[in-house]
């Protein structure tokens, strides 16, 4: 196998054959793919705005942020259009255990030749810089401040990065790609739902060429997607059914927005409530199981009726509302 690091993207594919958007657009991609690539997911469906924006960052070097609300699919959209181009692909989760040390590399102790020596071992942002490869910084929103300074440096327009004591310059491959996914744009945690996000400074945000957005679909989309995701409720029946959890997901977004609730149901808890379904077969025991036990006790009441207005059946926190009403 020859070394990663001389791979260059080598054919150039259709967007219309292989993403199923109607444009001409043709886009460089590699024959063969390699250990970093990610494994094609049969069952994801593309968001063609987002594609786009995706696929001008692979194809012209442009660095791409999606930024959206949590389990609308933002991260792996960017793995599932690598995965097209056979793209290897590293992510790195920014959350706070992340350093400047893990990015950029440390001295370690090793064994060479039966004798302990010190060694620089490089970060994963060296050697992503050096190889074709895509990085993605997940929960860009989270990174830490020491963090965020090393990547300012490889936002700069020639990319290119200092290993100060090492004193060596390292210079981006051709082949390289920057994304990143952040829940906020950079104000902070405004909503409430994302502690632990960063504000950040807008010299930042602004080395970013694009900035596509994923939040959530309309409901024909998401339950396509739920119902890719789980096949068991591919039919007529499933649909129906799949129908009204998108129904009670939606009601439980317009009841954060409205300030009723302090949670919201993403996708991917939909997604989780169809598979805890496949198991418990009951819709109101999966949902208790797979959201209402997280909402704060006080705000169950609600979302129990949500499940109502949707399902015309009660759970059982139905009563503590009655309860409370009376
Ligand atoms: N368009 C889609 N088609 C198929 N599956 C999807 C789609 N969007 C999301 N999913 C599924 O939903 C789940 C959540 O997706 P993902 O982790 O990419 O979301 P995210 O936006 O990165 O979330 P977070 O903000 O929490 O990091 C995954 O299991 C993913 O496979
Ligand atoms: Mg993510």
């Amino acid at each position: 196998m020859t070394e990663l690091s001389a791979a260059r993207p080598d054919r150039m594919i259709s967007v219309r054959e292989v993403f199923g958007i109607d444009t001409d657009l043709r886009v460089p991609a590699f024959a063969e793919g390699e250990e970093h690539v990610p494994e094609i997911d049969h069952a994801y469906r593309f968001n063609p705005d987002v594609t786009l924006a995706l696929l001008a960052g692979f194809s012209r070097g442009r660095r791409v942020m999606v930024q959206g609300l949590h389990g609308t699919g933002k991260s792996s959209h960017i793995e599932q259009v690598a995965a097209r181009l056979n793209w290897p692909c590293v992510r790195v989760n920014l959350d706070g255990h992340v350093s400047r040390l893990d990015l950029v590399g440390k001295d370690a102790v090793v064994l060479r030749e039966g004798k302990q020596v010190t060694e620089f071992q490089e970060g994963i942002v060296p050697w992503a810089l050096q190889r074709p490869v895509a990085l993605i910084f997940d929960e860009y929103d989270a990174g830490r401040p020491d963090v965020m300074f090393v990547i300012q440096r490889i936002l700069e327009r020639d990319g290119k990065l200092t290993l100060m004591d090492q004193n060596r310059v390292v210079s981006p491959h051709p082949g390289f790609r920057l994304f990143a996914t952040a829940n906020t744009v950079g104000l902070g945690n405004l909503s409430g739902l994302y502690h632990g996000a960063q504000r950040l400074n807008h010299a930042q945000i602004d080395r970013w060429n694009i900035v596509a957005t994923l939040n959530y679909l309309p409901r024909p989309e998401e339950i396509a997607i739920v119902q890719a995701r789980v096949p068991q409720f591919a039919d007529a029946a499933g649909r129906k059914l799949i129908d009204s959890m998108v129904a009670v997901a939606e009601l439980t977004r317009n009841g954060f927005a409205a300030g009723d609730l302090s949670t919201l149901m993403s996708p991917r808890t939909v997604i989780t409530w169809a598979e805890n379904m496949e198991i418990f077969r009951d819709p109101a025991l999966a949902f208790r199981l797979s959201f209402v036990n997280k909402c704060d006790e006080a705000e169950r009441a609600i979302v129990a009726e949500y499940f109502q207005r949707c399902f015309d059946r009660e759970l059982d926190e139905s009563h503590q509302l009655a309860m409370q009403a009376g």
